[in-house]
């Protein structure tokens, strides 16, 4: 296994992606973890990421020495590189001309890291990478041992290496596609270097959680919240594997759904695949506590809450629950890690079905927690699965119920769902639907005139919004074409009583966010 201490990138998580698909298990951990921690996890390989800070600044983070003490081999990336430089003896310096985006890199001296990997050959026969850089400070002088590996005709070492500790650097960005033999470098280090064999395939991961699973929790009974969200599915169909009836899953019926949504997951889930759900049926409930209410925040409270109260009603009447089964996944733990320190605004309050109080004092299990969600989606669909499920766009725990606007009625969700429905499906028929990230429709309660035949109607109006992300934190609203967006007009209109005009929302994020509430 490899350990990627992180520096602060943006990008770090996809160095941990990369190693993944490189068939080798890594971890990420900030780079004051200290050496005990280093030490202990007994990294085959070390990752050193890059970071927003300079290494000349005074106080400005640095590798534990236990990073040195190890005798495996490094790789920096970055900031990474600097700060490698610096600890052993070389000099990094500011300089004016600063560097991003696209670069070619000459590949230079032979290097372990680099032989063979190339995009382009010059004239003389050198090998050149085409890659993305980000940096202001600079390598200047090398430290003792280390020869240049790379370079540019403006950065003189944009890579290098200490053959004989296996300690090897670069400048550029090898974790991002604009680097196109990223993946190759990186396959290079983990097998090549640190001999890590391709042990992290899906059957593993299955295979090994399954043997987590039942190591825990013996026979003792686990509960799971089942959502029909990707992560709690993929949790349910591996731990039917794990652990058969030892499972009982709850389906809270929120009537916020999609639709047909909990008639499929119980189809799916009880039907096919033999899994133990009940499901409780408390769309009232919840329509009846959202009455009138049309602050979004209250909103979502109400909906968090009343969840929470379903969920631990139908617990409640389950005999001896030794465990409650999350749909944790990594991406989840390193944020939380991350909140921890940050000073982040809170912009929504998430809810997200799952995420239960404190005081339910059961163990956790939580056989994704070292997962990415592609990975997520890849044992899933190997767990059986249907694809079209595994790779849904995301839904918001609070379901419709930040969808429409304003105050909820079961009117508004009926109608909602009818034209998110037609929505979907033109997606799908024109393949857009896994161009995008997600795509909804949005109930506004604002009331517009329109005209069909002879007659006035004077009714709501739909927006349909479909955006592109990577992380979500940030996403571009999607360029459908135009005939697309005419046929789910048309048909919205036509099909849905109670809807007198369809809207694009063409806005992105920031400044406004993907959901509307
Ligand atoms: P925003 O609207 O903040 O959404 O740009 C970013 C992503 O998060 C989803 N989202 C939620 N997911 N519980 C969830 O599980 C929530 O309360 C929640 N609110 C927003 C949203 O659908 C998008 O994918």
């Amino acid at each position: 296994k490899i350990l990627i201490l992180d520096f602060g990138s943006q990008v770090t998580q996809l160095i941990a992606r990369r190693v993944r698909e490189a068939g080798v298990y890594c971890e990420l951990m900030p780079w004051d973890c200290g050496d005990d921690a280093v030490r202990e996890f007994a990294p085959k390989g070390i990752i050193l990421s890059g970071g927003p800070e300079s290494t000349t600044a005074a106080g400005s983070p640095r590798a534990p020495q236990a990073v040195w003490d190890l005798g495996v081999p490094v790789l920096g990336i970055c900031y990474g590189m600097q700060t490698m430089a610096m600890q052993l003896g070389g000099t990094v310096e500011a300089h004016d001309q600063k560097e991003f985006g696209y670069a070619q890199v000459r590949a230079r001296g032979h290097s372990a890291l680099l032989k063979d990997i190339q995009d382009h050959v010059n004239a003389e026969g050198h090998g050149l990478l085409d890659v993305w850089m980000s940096h202001g400070d600079r390598v200047t002088a090398l430290p003792a041992g280390f020869k240049c590996i790379a370079s540019t005709p403006d950065l003189p070492f944009a890579g290098m290496a200490d053959e004989a500790r296996r300690y090897y650097a670069v400048q550029f960005h090898p974790e991002v596609t604009h680097t196109t033999q990223g993946q190759a470098l990186y396959e290079r280090f983990v097998h090549d270097i640190c001999g890590c064999g391709r042990a992290w395939t899906s059957g593993n991961i299955i295979d090994d959680a399954i043997a987590r699973v039942r190591a825990q929790v013996g026979t003792g009974k686990v509960l799971l919240g089942l959502s029909g969200g990707v992560d709690s599915s993929v949790v349910a169909a591996l731990l039917h594997k794990a652990i058969g009836p030892q499972l009982t899953c709850v389906f809270v019926d929120t009537g916020l759904l999609r639709l047909h949504e909990g008639d499929a997951v119980m189809e799916l889930f009880a039907n096919n695949l033999g899994v133990k759900v009940i499901r409780a049926n408390a769309e009232e409930r919840f329509l009846s506590q959202l009455e009138g209410v049309s602050d979004p925040e209250a909103k979502r409270k109400i909906i968090g809450k009343a969840f929470i109260d379903v969920f631990e009603e139908e617990a409640g009447k389950l005999k001896d629950v030794d465990f409650l089964a999350q749909g944790t996944i990594y991406p989840d733990v390193i944020e939380s890690a991350g909140a921890k320190t940050g000073k982040a605004h809170v912009i929504k309050s998430h809810h997200n079905v799952g995420g239960l109080p404190a005081h339910m004092r059961m163990q956790l299990v939580e056989p994704l927690r070292e997962l990415f969600k592609d990975e997520v989606r890849t044992i899933g669909v190997e767990l059986g699965l249907p694809r079209e499920m595994v790779y849904r766009h995301p839904f918001p725990g609070p379901g419709l119920g930040v969808r429409i606007l304003g105050a909820v009625t079961k009117a508004s969700a009926d109608t909602l769902r009818k034209a998110d429905h037609i929505f979907m499906e033109e997606l799908r028929r024109s393949g857009w639907y896994d161009k995008t990230s997600q795509a909804f429709a949005v109930f506004l309660p604002v009331k517009s005139v329109g005209v069909t035949g002879d007659g006035r109607r004077y009714e709501p109006v739909i927006a349909l919004r479909a955006v592109q992300t990577i992380d979500f934190m940030t996403a571009h609203w999607a360029h459908l074409p135009y005939d697309l967006l005419d046929v789910c007009s048309r048909r919205i209109v036509n099909e849905v009583a109670g809807v007198s005009r369809v809207v694009y929302d063409i806005s992105g994020k920031p400044p406004a966010t993907i959901e509307w509430e």
